[in-house]
């Protein structure tokens, strides 16, 4: 992310308008400056003065589009300003000028003007948001690269409950600072591994770890945004694959290992956040076990630590590894740290219902080559993923040229 980045917020009117004064106070504690534009039908929903009290900045109405008395042309000046425009709420109405290029008001002839990246946050009733009017104008600003952020299902205003309503603001930061986002991962291989292995013990049994895949794959995600050449390498997981991401499916830690090991030598990073199967059955049955045969003893063998092993294979590349412990989280993530030679490792509790494995929540703490932990506090995982990709990033940029650790 760029911090202290200069935001454009347009607010059009619906009735999540109200939501753009937390928005602006979101945007401005992540060291941004905000100015606002609001569209007539918006300020039957929210004043002006609200908007500019909170951007600390007077806010563009319709009737700017007059140069004032020193002949700026206050829309150009706006558009020049801005390091991103982001639109929400944006109604039907203003996500179909936007497609065609109308300038008809402030909002409209800024968006013209204006040449960086855009985020639109759609807010409509569910029949509006259906209709294939709206969803070909949706397509067209995709196609110009427009960053579209929800919407959801949830309440809306007509009392009904569906599709519709604005995309949280948590999720409308996160889509701006990742539209911000820096290139510098530009010339750079990022692998990554997600998701848990499954280890046959019969044609239909199997021995796993709890894993959703969501960490790694908002990891990818991330990485991809930064210009990186990502592969993930992904066990048996229902996820979409990430924007600008290749992806090789595996489902044993052996199969994971080979396919780790071959992508290794090319990657310049490497986050194992798949939880790998520690253990296998050593005999795998190639028929249904069968219950009247009687209650079958398993024995177990170790699989290989992949991570372990990419000392030797991958010196260069920066190594993170992830720690899902119930116990002493810190000090068995130390311990993992520096017996797996890692750059960073990740440590989280998954003993706690609200953060890990099965949920779009994570909070972390990060031990690296700082001397004290940095800590994450709850979030979603997708936004988390940036602020790790800001850490691994710097120190990719910090050890260029440097050699790589050697054990001490
Ligand atoms: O399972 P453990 O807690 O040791 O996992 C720590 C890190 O090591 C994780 O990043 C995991 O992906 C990796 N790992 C591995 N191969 C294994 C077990 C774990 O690469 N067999």
């Amino acid at each position: 992310m760029i911090p202290g980045s200069n935001i454009l917020l347009g607010v059009t009117g619906g009735i999540a308008a109200f939501k753009a004064a937390e928005l602006v106070r979101r945007l401005k504690e992540r060291g941004h400056d905000v100015r606002c534009v609001m569209t007539r039908s918006a300020e039957a929903f929210i004043t002006p003065l609200t908007l500019e009290v909170l951007s600390g900045h007077p806010v563009y109405r319709e009737e700017y589009l007059q140069p004032d008395n020193s002949g700026e042309e206050l829309h150009i000046s706006a558009a020049e300003w801005a390091d991103l425009l982001c639109v929400a709420p944006v109604t039907a109405h203003t996500l179909a000028r936007l497609a065609l290029g109308l300038a008809d008001d402030f909002l409209t002839t800024t968006a013209l003007a204006f040449s960086g990246p855009l985020v639109l946050a759609p807010a409509m009733h569910t029949g509006m948001w259906q209709k294939e009017s709206v969803q070909g104008h949706l397509e067209v600003l995709k196609g110009r690269s427009a960053h579209v952020v929800g919407p959801v299902v949830g309440a809306l205003a007509s009392g009904e409950t569906g599709m519709g309503r604005m995309a949280d603001l948590e999720s409308i930061v996160l889509e701006v600072e990742l539209a911000l986002g820096d290139r510098d991962l530009v010339g750079k291989t990022v692998l990554v591994s997600a998701g848990p292995t499954q280890e046959p013990l019969d044609p239909v049994r199997y021995l796993s770890n709890r894993s959703s895949g969501r960490m790694g794959f908002a990891l990818a995600e991330a990485a991809a945004r930064r210009g990186a050449r990502v592969v993930l390498v992904a066990g048996p997981v229902d996820l979409e694959t990430p924007p600008g991401v290749s992806r090789a499916d595996v489902v044993t830690a052996r199969e994971m290992r080979d396919t780790i090991n071959e992508l290794a030598l090319d990657a310049d990073v490497i986050i194992m956040a798949a939880a790998v199967s520690d253990f296998r059955p050593s005999e795998v049955s190639d028929k249904k076990l069968k219950k009247r045969a009687g209650m079958p003893q398993l024995s177990l063998e170790s699989n290989p630590d992949i991570l372990a092993g990419l000392e030797d294979l991958a010196p260069h590349a920066l190594r993170i590894g992830f720690a899902a412990e119930t116990g002493d989280t810190l000090e068995e993530a130390r311990g993992k740290l520096e017996a797996k030679n890692l750059h960073f490792i990740i440590a989280n509790d998954v003993s706690r219902s609200d953060i890990g494995f099965d949920s779009e929540h994570n909070e972390v703490t990060v031990l690296g080559p700082a001397r004290a932990p940095v800590f994450f506090s709850r979030q979603s995982k997708r936004a988390l993923a940036v602020k790790l990709m800001d850490l691994f990033s710097e120190a990719l940029k910090k050890r260029e040229g440097a050699p790589a650790p050697t054990r001490g």
